[in-house]
């Protein structure tokens, strides 16, 4: 499979790489995995006071393209509302990075990881507030 130059720009220099104490009520951890093929990422983000996305780190255990969609991911959520990043869709993902149809899914894992961290948070400070 050739990888698109984004994706071995993301796979070869990848941003945010590692992750934050999941136990920090200012983080939201998600947690997936892709029935497909086995592959697992985990993705974090850090909230400010003001409900702004501050920081993001992920972890991936899979394929290339996996690996540069949470990269990718981890630059656009910064700077973004919790609603904000629930708005990104794997199709921007797939687009950006040029990803072939057999590896959509790989960019879905992304999706779905952004919204397991946002629905993380918000748990937390759920359960907080009560
Ligand atoms: Fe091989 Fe995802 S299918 S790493
Ligand atoms: Fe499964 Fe990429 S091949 S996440």
């Amino acid at each position: 499979m050739a990888y698109s130059e984004k994706v071995v720009d993301h796979y070869e220099n990848p941003r945010n790489v590692g992750g934050f104490d999941k136990n920090d009520t200012s983080v939201g951890t998600g947690m997936v995995g892709a029935p497909a093929c086995g592959d697992v990422m985990k993705l974090q983000i850090k909230v400010n006071e003001s409900g702004i996305i501050e920081d993001a780190k992920f972890k991936t255990y899979g394929c290339g393209s996996a690996i540069a969609s949470s990269s990718l991911v981890t630059e656009w959520v910064k700077g973004k509302t919790l609603d904000q990043a629930l708005d990104i869709r794997n199709t921007q993902i797939a687009a950006e990075l040029a990803l072939p149809p057999v590896k959509i899914h790989c960019s879905i894992l992304a999706e779905d990881a952004i919204k397991a961290a946002v629905e993380d948070y918000r748990v937390k400070h759920q359960a907080q507030a009560h």
